[in-house]
């Protein structure tokens, strides 16, 4: 199959930004992207929720895409602080993250109920990230392949297509603390993803696959050039404009 991956650089903001700031650094990233004029990548950014609105009407018109952070399984219910895909669509977000390591330690989350959250995504006309990635005792115990096939082939829902998917692999020893796996780490790591999916989805040889974990400017280029990476999704270097758009430039 031809390779027609878009890179995907996703700026993921956590629980970070008052209106204020935030508006002001959305518009600077979507600036930017409308005088790009990209059509050979995309750019996104995953405010937390109760900016996607605002986020989405700043974004409006520039190409730049907006999307939520997590979403609950059902589309609406007694479920206390919860946020349906639904609503994050109704707010204007395109895409959303699911099973981010975050959510999955503090939250308990399960390859089951990120699944379920991929699906929720689908059902509400939104494009799921699904986060995987292998913890330093994985890893330092020659187990970060098994993990990372073993999350996969319990997070991604059946019937999984490359126009509805986008994995991002994200160590969870690099998020946050600037370290990084070399570029043949992550170019195995992405390329056994890539060889699971084929036995999950039709068109596998189609899926993006991001790199996630200490993404910045200065080291952009040379984890996007890895073997089988489409993309990144960016934490702290995402709440900085000018670092988020080296970013992209770099993809
Ligand atoms: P980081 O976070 O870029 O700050 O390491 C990445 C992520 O958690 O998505």
């Amino acid at each position: 199959m031809a390779r027609t991956r878009r890179p995907l650089i996703a700026g993921n903001w956590k629980m970070n930004g008052l209106k204020a700031d935030a508006i002001a650094l959305a518009k600077g990233v979507a600036d930017a992207v409308k005088q790009a004029g990209w059509t050979d990548r995309e750019v996104l950014v995953c405010p937390p929720a109760t900016l996607v609105s605002a986020i989405a009407d700043a974004a409006r018109g520039t190409g730049l895409l907006v999307g939520g952070q997590d979403c609950h399984a059902k589309p609406s219910g007694a479920h206390t602080g919860e946020i349906a895909a639904e609503m994050l669509r109704d707010a204007g977000a395109s895409h959303v993250i699911v099973g981010h390591s975050e959510r999955r330690t503090d939250c308990g989350e399960t390859d089951a109920i990120v699944r379920a959250k991929a699906e929720a995504a689908w059902r509400a006309g939104l494009l799921p990230i699904v986060c995987i990635g292998e913890t330093l005792a994985e890893r330092e115990a020659g187990k970060t392949l098994a993990v990372l096939e073993t999350q996969l082939e319990g997070s991604v829902p059946a019937g999984a297509t490359a126009a509805t998917l986008v994995v991002a692999y994200e160590p969870v020893w690099a998020i946050g603390t600037g370290k990084t796996p070399t570029t043949p780490e992550v170019a195995a790591a992405h390329a056994h993803i890539r060889k699971v999916l084929t036995g999950l989805v039709a068109d596998a040889a189609g899926v993006r696959l991001l790199y996630g974990g200490s993404v910045k400017g200065s080291n952009a280029a040379e984890l996007l050039a890895a073997g089988d990476v489409d993309g990144a999704l960016v934490g702290g270097a995402s709440l900085k404009a000018d670092e988020f758009l080296a970013i992209a430039k770099a993809a």
